[in-house]
């Protein structure tokens, strides 16, 4: 439009152009309209023009094309091991499993003294420790009573007899948790890993509920929906059990389930030893009782086919995407 009135080949130009042609009188009537008119447009392009360059103008005006494809939203998702955890829950609450749970930062006395193992016990050399640094009370020139000790619990079996100190039997509990090593990390080893005890107390439990309880356990999980490396629906998991040693049980055994014909140690077991019941002050010759502590780092990968347990930690978002 400006073009078309105003441009140099405009209309309004060319009658102002041809005003010299006309008489005196009419160059002075016409010059002062064609004159004002000019100034009226020029305002009027001016206006338009700062209105169209206002943002509400151009959002007022965008045409909506419902046919133009969405963004795509990125959903969240939970990590393997949140589902595996998930899932083993669900799992044994179905079983009538209570899920309990328990401190990170343990005592010497919950996780090794209570559980049968006492300082200088060459067992401790079983579970390397990290310590953790007391300097306050250093300060305070009290020393501190070596069972007070504070430690990053090296598995969830404390929480077996902080439970046990509350409560009376019969109980059937899982606790799953992490818990810290300080030891060499390859693919099946991490310092910081998760477990997952079990715990049934009760007059007349006996090994074989373990058994029924694990295998009854083992189907469920490897037959869940997603599927697993031990093959589909109605395989048969591969497990053996084999005689070991834990000094908070007796007898003691360890689970392990067959994967790509290699043995993976999934969990250590075993009836409560006598000495446990005692120091929680049940009384050992009337309670019964068996204990697990599975690795559910080592479950994950056995379900998703994970060949390296540093994969879940790494924090790579390759690996994590694809579950
Ligand atoms: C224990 O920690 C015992 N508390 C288990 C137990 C509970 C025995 C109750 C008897 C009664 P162990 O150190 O073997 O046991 O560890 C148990 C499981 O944790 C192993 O079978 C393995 O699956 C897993 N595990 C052990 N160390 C690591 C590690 N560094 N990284 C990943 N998983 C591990």
């Amino acid at each position: 439009m400006r073009v078309k009135y105003l441009g140099r080949k405009g209309e309004l130009t060319n009658v102002l152009r041809s005003l010299k042609n006309l008489s005196l009188a009419e160059r002075k009537k016409t010059g002062l309209e064609a004159n004002a008119l000019k100034k009226a447009l020029e305002n009027l392009f001016d206006e338009k023009i700062k209105k169209l360059q206002t943002r509400n103008y151009k959002l007022e005006t965008r045409k909506l094309d419902i046919t133009h494809p969405g963004t795509k939203i990125h959903r969240g998702h939970f990590h393997p091991l949140t589902k595996v955890e998930e899932n083993v829950r669900r799992i044994f609450a179905s079983m009538n499993f209570s899920v309990v749970d328990g401190p990170e930062v343990e005592t010497e006395h919950y996780n090794f003294d209570a559980l049968n193992i006492p300082a200088n016990h060459p067992a401790r050399d079983m579970w390397d420790t990290f310590w953790l640094r007391q300097n306050e009370v250093k300060s305070q020139k009290s020393k501190v009573k070596s069972s007070d000790r504070l430690l990053m619990r090296t598995h969830t079996s404390p929480v077996q007899i902080r439970y046990m100190e509350s409560h009376n039997p019969p109980f059937q509990i899982i606790v799953p948790g992490r818990v810290f090593r300080y030891e060499a990390i390859d693919a099946g080893h991490e310092i910081n890993f998760h477990q997952l005890e079990g715990l049934m107390v009760g007059p007349n439990i006996n090994l074989s509920n373990f058994k029924f309880v694990v295998e009854e356990f083992f189907k469920k999980f490897f037959s869940a929906k997603g599927g697993s490396a031990l093959g589909g629906k109605g395989e048969k998991v591969q497990f053996r059990y084999r005689p070991s040693y834990f000094p908070f049980v007796e007898p003691g055994l360890e689970v392990d389930i067959k994967f790509k014909n290699k043995s993976l140690e999934v969990m250590g077991a075993g009836m409560v030893h006598r000495k446990v019941f005692e120091a929680v002050r049940y009384n050992p010759n009337t309670m019964r009782g068996f204990a697990f502590g599975m690795g559910l780092d080592r479950l994950a990968m056995i379900k998703y086919s994970i060949p390296d347990i540093r994969l879940f930690y790494s924090g790579d978002l390759r690996f994590i995407k694809q579950f």
